[in-house]
């Protein structure tokens, strides 16, 4: 079924993904797109609480998402691990210290992404099961400018660590080596439970399942040295 749509088929696939799968959905499409040449796509980023939104309106062929949503009748399968850490400047007086304790968090200047962020959620659902309290000093809806904002001094912030995949040696951040983290979460790729699929959406997804295990992320040379 796969071959007969090798540059025969035409069609548009319909793509809605979180925000820490742009840095890896757009090269996976890179390749799929040379073998299916006349496949156009349209790829839309954004966070959990808009994604849910567009699966209630039946917007997009597939989602990926990290905390699939249980009021929405989903069919989802998990595909590749998407643990949050803790990420400061190098500078920041714990980096390099080992296994700190989640109560250091207490009161640390922090930068926290936008209301219906699952990146979001998580921390906060971390930080109650400690009872850890942050100063918020600013709420952002990027982990690009978080990762500008933690650089720029204003504070520490949790993330996706393949938000750091293109930090170079040079960078200037770091990953704080804390107690309960990283956070484990999974990239899900979903769709509709009542929807059929087309045949583009489907092959797409046999692809994704199939090449994204073996698509090597380059390593963050932060958590390399890290783990040092
Ligand atoms: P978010 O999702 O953009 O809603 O925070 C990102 C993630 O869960 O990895």
């Amino acid at each position: 079924k796969v071959a007969d749509l090798k540059g025969t088929k035409q069609g548009q696939l319909n793509l809605a993904v979180i925000t820490t799968a742009k840095y890896f959905v757009p090269r996976l499409l890179g390749s799929f797109c040379q073998h299916y040449p006349g496949i156009d796509v349209a790829l839309k980023v954004t966070n959990h609480r808009e994604i849910q939104q567009r699966m209630s309106d039946n917007k997009d062929d597939l989602y990926v998402v990290s905390n699939p949503h249980k009021d929405i009748d989903l069919k989802s399968q998990a595909f590749l691990n998407n643990p949050l850490v803790v990420v400061a400047k190098k500078e920041h007086p714990l980096a390099g210290k080992k296994n700190l304790d989640i109560q250091e968090l207490n009161n640390c200047p922090f930068i926290m992404r936008e209301q219906g962020s699952g990146t979001r959620d998580a921390i906060l659902e971390l930080f109650e099961q400690h009872n850890i309290s942050v100063k918020v000093k600013l709420e952002l809806g990027s982990n690009e400018a978080i990762k500008q904002a933690i650089s720029g001094g204003l504070g520490i912030s949790i993330l996706s660590e393949h938000c750091l995949i293109s930090e170079r040696v040079s960078g200037e951040l770091t990953v704080l080596d804390f107690q309960h983290f990283p956070i484990k979460r999974r990239w899900f790729v979903c769709r509709l439970a009542g929807k059929k699929l087309s045949v583009i959406a489907e092959t797409f997804l046999e692809y994704l399942l199939e090449e994204s295990p073996k698509m090597s992320f380059p390593e963050s040379s932060i958590l390399a040295r890290l783990a040092k």
